[in-house]
């Protein structure tokens, strides 16, 4: 923490002073900029491009060049490490992650194999590689994601609406369903401790689908695996984040995890989250991507309404609610990114 020029952002995750609200952008490295589908021409699809460490560290790299971002997140994706476990996946234009070989059985848990950091060595390397080219100027976020939403994946073989084959395998096998999920946190431990050792300043799980569940069954299936990994990583400042869409009728139990900072969408309100979280964690968000599809004014309203309800306290992380979209303007985020930083000067 120490060597970097703008620290802002891991301050703002450890509730320490900050003269403004760091931003960045969750999927800010897409395609939604020019440069990126250029990389990614280059790279062939999107897996040869994450695996590809020069074109990854340039990806990773250019929210900070283009728009001015606070952190970065390195140019990868959640389903990386289930290669190593011998799961077969694919992203298949405008149908995003297919699986070859889901689980269908509880039998088929049993098939997964063990993981080995050296599977995914390439990601330590992206790790290294983005703190050399940014000359440690801002931290660097390493990411994973939640046993559940992993899980559901794994189940439903594809991206879905209601994940309606995965929610049925739960139900009708809670303990093989519990196994897959204890399994997959012990292996994002061990994978989250080679990012953090790789050089990663924070961490983040991202649990896209927990949010589908009921209270129950959050409670009893997707916080359980994610309160394992927290108490498995080994850190000394390195702070972590969970992001969970669609939380708000469970924030109570969420911030439970013992993570440092509670990532949320737009459909809670910013002024809830901090009094729930009282001092005791940072929050993270909580801008409906939507907005930016609006006028700049409009944006700027957004912002500086969702600025207000934390107030001039640290403890606060600027981001979207989820990721920024294929076919939104540079120009639009770019303002976004201004405009927090004019905005939110202390
Ligand atoms: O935030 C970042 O810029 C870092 C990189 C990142 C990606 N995916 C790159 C990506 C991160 C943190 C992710 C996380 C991820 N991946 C999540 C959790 C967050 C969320 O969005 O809910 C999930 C559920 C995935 C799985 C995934 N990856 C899907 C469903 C898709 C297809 C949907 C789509 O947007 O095409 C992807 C592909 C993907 N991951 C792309 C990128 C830049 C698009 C790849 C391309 O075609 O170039």
């Amino acid at each position: 923490m120490k060597d970097l020029k703008n620290d802002l952002f891991l301050r703002a995750c450890l509730r320490e002073p900050v003269e403004r609200t760091p931003i960045w952008l969750m999927r800010q490295a897409g395609r939604y900029m020019p440069e990126y589908r250029a990389l990614r021409e280059k790279a062939g699809n999107f897996v040869t491009f994450y695996k590809d460490i020069e074109l990854s560290v340039e990806a990773t790299i250019l929210p900070r060049k283009l728009l001015g971002v606070d952190a970065s997140i390195i140019f990868s994706d959640i389903l990386t490490p289930l290669e190593s476990i011998g799961v077969k996946f694919e992203f298949r234009e405008g149908e995003g992650p297919v699986f070859l070989n889901p689980i269908e059985t509880p039998d088929d848990i049993l098939k997964l194999k063990k993981f080995y950091k050296n599977d995914v060595y390439y990601v330590g390397e992206i790790i290294k590689g983005v703190n050399e080219a940014l000359n440690r100027e801002i931290p660097t976020i390493g990411f994973c994601g939640a046993p559940f939403t992993l899980a559901a994946y794994m189940i439903e073989g594809r991206t879905s609406r209601d994940f309606k084959k995965a929610k049925a395998f739960m139900y009708n096998y809670p303990d093989a369903f519990k196994e897959l999920l204890d399994k997959l946190a012990d292996m994002l431990i061990d994978y989250l401790n080679f990012q953090i050792e790789s050089g990663a300043d924070a961490v983040q799980i991202f649990d896209s689908w927990g949010g589908y569940l009921s209270p129950d069954d959050y409670r009893e299936f997707a916080l359980p695996p994610i309160k394992k990994i927290i108490k498995g990583i080994k850190r000394d400042y390195q702070p972590v984040i969970h992001f969970t869409k669609g939380v708000a009728g469970f924030f109570d139990d969420m911030i439970t995890s013992g993570a440092d900072v509670y990532s949320v969408d737009w459909m809670i309100d910013l002024s809830d989250v901090k009094k729930k979280l009282n001092g005791k964690a940072a929050a993270q968000g909580n801008l409906d991507p939507i907005v930016l599809y609006a006028s700049k004014e409009i944006i700027k309203e957004k912002a500086v309404s969702i600025l207000n309800k934390w107030g001039k306290d640290t403890g606060h992380i600027f981001n979207l609610g989820h990721g920024l979209m294929p076919d939104m303007e540079v120009e639009k985020v770019k303002y976004l990114v201004d405009v927090v930083k004019k905005e939110s000067v202390r």
